[in-house]
């Protein structure tokens, strides 16, 4: 399939997350927040359609990694520069913005299959297993006062994820919200405090 969103054209493939209504609005976010040539890492990128977006719209830098090597190779059969890597295990290095659109979805071990696709989509038991790796992490790769952009579901527990972002020692702010049938998204500014 072939997207034309936002001066961009996008090819997807068949193992690799379809862009759907949370990438495109994760994606507006993302456009909205940058301002100049600020070093991106996009976690999770999948087809690539948020960085190539990016690239295409702004002077930032960008740099997209995935655990499905499909969804990296698509990446950057897209035009951006990508690597497989399980979130920030293989990252050296400091960002000013890293942008998720994580697996979100609950998922029990009775539904889980091995497709690239369950990946894409499957949040552990509580739909938080992936995020809550991520913000751990990402924390030690943030420049000072740089965020992390991220899509959250009303399927994935809101507020338990804003809890764990405050634990962590980030200040939040929600930048962008969409009801779709019967579900929340809503993109968070989750921003570095200075001395972590
Ligand atoms: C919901 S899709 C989002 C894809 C794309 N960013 C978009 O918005 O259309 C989640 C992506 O995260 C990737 N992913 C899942 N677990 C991961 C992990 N541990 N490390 C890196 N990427 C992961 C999946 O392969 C998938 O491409």
């Amino acid at each position: 399939m072939i997207i034309h969103y936002k001066n961009t054209i996008i090819k997807t493939n068949h193992n690799v997350y379809d862009p759907e209504e949370d990438s495109f609005l994760l994606a507006e976010a993302a456009l909205d927040q940058i301002k100049g040539s600020e070093r991106i890492l996009e976690v999770g990128c999948g087809s690539g359609i948020i960085s190539a977006v990016i690239k295409k719209n702004t002077s930032a830098a960008i740099i997209g990694i995935d655990i499905n090597p499909y969804a990296a190779a698509n990446t950057r059969d897209n035009g951006v520069e990508a690597i497989r890597g399980d979130l920030l295990n293989c990252i050296r290095g400091k960002f000013d913005i890293i942008i998720f659109n994580p697996p979100y979805l609950p998922t029990y071990e009775s539904e889980r299959t091995k497709d690239w696709i369950n990946i894409a989509l499957d949040g552990g038991n509580d739909g938080r297993q992936i995020i809550n790796r991520f913000l751990e992490d990402a924390v030690y790769h943030l420049e000072d006062n740089g965020r992390i952009l991220i899509l959250l579901s009303s399927f994935t527990g809101i507020e338990e994820v804003k809890s764990k972002m405050i634990e962590l020692g980030y200040d939040i702010k929600e930048i962008k919200k969409e009801r779709i049938s019967f579900e929340q998204l809503l993109v968070i500014a989750a921003t570095k405090a200075t001395g972590i």
